[in-house]
Order: structure tokens, then C-alpha cells, then sequence
């Protein structure tokens, strides 16, 4: 059995999409096993652009099984959209197609805005997507929330967006000086989502105990300094983004996941707040930005840019025992004449070689590299790469101690090399 997952290495926007876009193509099912529409996972093909927030990105391909796993938590109107566009431009989405956990979570509108009401309020701002992330899977540890299962169940659904409503529309009122929500109107939109729903959903658990002999590719979303255990807590999101949950989230058993991919930008971004040690102010982030098209794929908000941080690699193959790695976005390093990668980080003139407990605080020491000023989007092959793009990356695969096996060249489906092994 070849099983594989795939997670992002820094803090989100990597390029999952593009690469699951890529590798589905060798599996069978591909499955989301966390987080919700906080993700924003872009796949171009033939000069077409799909942002996908729910639906794993394996969808564009035929004879593909398409899985939202348990982990996931799911806003139902969010979904139906998604569904809906992908169809309007003739991609097939039916029940045969799109498997949803009956056990996850239903993100609902009082969960979006109390998101965005405890940013308004709190000190220490995270920056969420202000999807109702944080609130929804603080519900499902509560025990109060409301599961797929419960909401396709008219009875069921009513009787927890009731007891909801009366622990939450107080909160409403008293912290927030907001008005609640009345039941009649939540209740009678959302029962017909949940009609809408309801073919798709099905016990996962039970689907993949039959198709054990499928190859199964993992869709992580965010990346792992967002994970809420292993990132730069409190500055996260709320769920476990690391390899390890692929099972658990899913809803699968112990099964082997052999190939681990890692995918990291040839730089780094991070939106929303939260320490960065290599943060650019200037005109190199000018650069990064428009070279790299970087505002959120879900908020439109600007990426926050900087060099690529060695220090943080390492940990994130340590935390996801990745054993293969994925550089994109080479091709956005173009035009530049230097080029720096973070390989440790010094604090009060102490030198600090391995991942800290705090990124505050830290300044990076910096390996600068010569350029290569050269559009590399249209080659073929590693071997055709500028030297200084070889040596840029021959540098991060020594350092990590991992082999790099594809290099993302451009944003379309087709602009990815292969690397052999030993290829120079
Ligand atoms: P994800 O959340 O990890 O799937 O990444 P996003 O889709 O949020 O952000 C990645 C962005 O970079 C998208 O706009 C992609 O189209 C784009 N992209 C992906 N790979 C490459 C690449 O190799 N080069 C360039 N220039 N853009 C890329
Ligand atoms: P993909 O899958 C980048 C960030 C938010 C914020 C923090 C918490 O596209 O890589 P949340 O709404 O989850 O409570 O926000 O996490 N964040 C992401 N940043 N890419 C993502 O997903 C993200 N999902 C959440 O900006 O800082
Ligand atoms: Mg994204």
C-alpha cells in the first residue's frame, strides 16, 4: 500500500494545493482530515484558477474519491458554494465523488461572529480568518457542538441549536452588547442546507474499512507553526495540522503512510499575527509580494514575507517525520540579486542552532547566496536549472538532511520538476 501525506512546513499558503493537484494523480482517494474554510488552496490549470476552502483539491480529477474527514469542520453554506461553482464549470461533484464525515463539526453563524468579536476585544490579537474556526472546535471539546450526523437530522439539530442558543445568546448580550440569534430564522435556513448536504454524508470510517487496498493521499491545510500543539501558540489555529493527525482526522485506522511530503516556500509568509524571524519591511517584501502574488487566497489580506528560515524547517520535518521535500515558488526568487536563508538565530548575542520554545525576540543569522536573474518557469528539468538555483537548493537539502523531490517553477498545474536522486 502507498499512502501518502502532504502538510505545509511554515506557516500556511506553501502551495498544498497545487502539489495535491499534482499528486492525486498517482491515488485513489484524497482526503482533508482538518481545519475548515480557513484554507485557501489554489490549483491553475489551463489558465483557469480554482480556490478550494472545503473540498480537497483532488476534485478536478476523474475516477478520484474526494473525503472530508472527521477532523474537518464544516460551514455548510461555504460548502454548497463550492459545490455549486465547481459545477458550473462542469466539474461533476456527486456522493460518488465527495465522501463528508457524519462527525464533523458544523461551523454556525454564531460561531463566525463571536471570531470576530473576540478579535475585536482581545489584547493579543491572533488575526484569524474570522471563519468561526476558533469557536467551532472549541464547541466540539466543550461537548456542545453539532455534528454532520446531528444536522442532517431535523430533530436532532433542533434540539442542539437550541440548547446553543440559550448558553450562547446571553454571551451576546452581556460581553458583546449584541443581539442573539432567534431560533426560528437559524433553524429554518439551515435545515435546508443540511437537505443539501445530507447525500454526501456518509460513516467514513466504515467507507475507507472497505477500500483498504486504495491508495490514500492526506491533504493537510495550514502549516505546522499554525498547528495548535506544535506552532507558535497562542498565535495558531485550532487544530492539529501535523502529519500525525492524518489518521485521526480522517477516521481511518492504523494504516502505514509511507511517503511524507513536506512543502515549503523557497521563502517564507505568514498572515495574520505571531512572531517571524525573518520578516522583511522593505523593498525586498515590496518585491515578494507582487513577484509572488502574496494575499490570502481566503481574506485577500497581504502575506507578511521574508527569507527562508532553515532553523523552522528543520523542526517541521522533525514534528511530521517528513522524509520528502517539496520546494515551490523558486521561480519568485528570480529577479533577485542576493538572496539570504536563516541557517540559525542569535538572542542577546547567544547563538541559538535548534528551534526555541519562543520565536520573539530572535535575530536571524543569515547564508546569502548569489542570485540566478532568470525567468525559470519554463524549464523542464532539474539539470536545466541556473547554477545558482542548484546551489540555492543543493544548500536547503544539505541543511535538512532530506531529499528535495520536486521544485514548483510557476503557479501552473505543469510548472513542477522532478529531482532524482543524486541528480546535480
Ligand atoms: P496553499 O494554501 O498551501 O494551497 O497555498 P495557496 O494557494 O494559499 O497559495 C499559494 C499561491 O502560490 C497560489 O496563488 C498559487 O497559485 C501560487 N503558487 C503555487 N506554486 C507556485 C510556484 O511554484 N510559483 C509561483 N509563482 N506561484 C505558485
Ligand atoms: P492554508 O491551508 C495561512 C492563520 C490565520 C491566523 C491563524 C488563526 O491555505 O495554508 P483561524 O481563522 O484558523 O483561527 O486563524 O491562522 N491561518 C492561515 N494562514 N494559510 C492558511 O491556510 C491559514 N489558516 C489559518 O491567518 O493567523
Ligand atoms: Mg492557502
Amino acid at each position: 500500500m502507498n499512502n501518502t501525506v502532504l502538510v505545509g512546513l511554515q506557516w500556511g499558503d506553501e502551495g498544498k494545493g497545487k502539489i495535491i493537484d499534482y499528486l492525486c494523480r498517482d491515488a485513489d482517494v484524497v482526503v482533508r482530515f482538518q481545519g475548515g474554510n480557513n484554507a485557501g488552496h489554489t490549483v491553475i490549470t489551463n489558465q483557469k484558477k480554482f480556490v478550494f476552502h472545503l473540498i480537497p483539491s483532488g476534485i478536478l480529477h476523474k475516477n478520484k474519491i474526494c473525503v472530508i474527514g472527521q477532523g474537518v469542520v464544516v460551514d455548510p453554506e461555504i460548502l454548497l458554494k463550492e459545490i455549486e461553482n465547481l459545477k458550473k464549470v462542469g466539474i461533476p461533484v456527486s456522493k460518488k465523488n465527495l465522501k463528508i464525515s457524519n462527525f464533523c463539526h458544523i461551523i454556525m453563524p454564531y460561531h463566525r461572529i463571536i471570531d470576530s468579536l473576540r478579535e475585536q476585544k482581545r489584547v493579543e490579537k491572533i488575526g484569524t480568518t474570522k471563519r468561526g474556526i476558533g469557536p467551532c472546535y472549541k464547541d466540539r471539546v466543550s461537548r456542545c457542538g453539532i455534528r454532520m450526523g446531528d444536522f442532517i437530522d431535523p430533530k436532532a439539530f433542533a434540539f442542539k441549536l437550541k440548547d446553543n442558543l440559550r448558553e450562547k445568546n446571553p454571551i451576546f448580550k452581556e460581553a458583546y452588547g449584541q443581539k442573539g440569534f432567534r431560533f426560528n430564522s437559524v433553524y429554518n435556513k439551515y435545515k435546508k442546507l443540511a437537505k443539501k448536504i445530507e447525500p454526501f454524508v456518509c460513516d467514513v470510517t466504515d467507507y475507507f474499512y472497505k477500500r483498504q487496498d486504495k491508495k490514500f493521499l492526506f491533504e493537510g491545510a495550514q502549516g505546522t507553526f499554525l498547528d495548535i500543539d506544535a506552532g507558535t501558540y497562542p498565535f495558531v489555529t485550532s487544530s492539529s495540522v501535523v502529519a500525525s493527525n492524518a489518521l485521526l482526522g480522517s477516521g481511518l485506522a492504523f494504516i502505514n503512510i509511507k511517503k511524507r511530503f513536506g512543502v515549503a516556500k523557497a521563502y517564507t509568509t505568514r498572515v495574520g499575527e505571531g512572531p517571524f524571524p525573518t520578516e522583511l519591511k522593505a523593498e525586498v517584501l515590496d518585491y515578494l509580494q507582487d513577484e509572488g502574488g502574496e494575499f490570502g487566497a481566503t481574506t485577500g489580506r497581504p502575506r507578511r514575507c521574508g527569507w527562508l528560515d532553515l532553523v523552522l524547517l528543520k523542526r517541521a520535518i522533525k514534528v511530521n517525520s517528513i522524509n520528502s521535500l517539496i520546494i515551490t515558488k523558486l521561480d519568485v526568487l528570480g529577479n533577485l540579486g542576493k538572496i539570504k536563508v536563516c541557517i540559525k538565530y542569535k538572542k542577546s548575542e547567544k547563538i541559538i542552532k535548534n528551534f526555541p520554545y519562543s520565536l520573539e525576540n530572535l535575530k536571524p543569522v543569515y547564508k546569502e547566496f548569489r542570485g540566478w536573474n532568470k525567468d525559470i518557469s519554463k524549464v523542464k528539468s532539474f539539470s536545466k536549472l541556473p547554477k545558482a538555483a542548484k546551489t540555492y537548493l543543493n544548500f536547503i537539502e544539505k541543511y535538512l538532511g532530506i531529499p528535495i523531490n520536486f521544485i514548483s517553477v510557476g503557479k501552473d498545474r505543469e510548472e513542477i520538476l522532478k529531482k532524482r536522486k543524486g541528480e546535480k
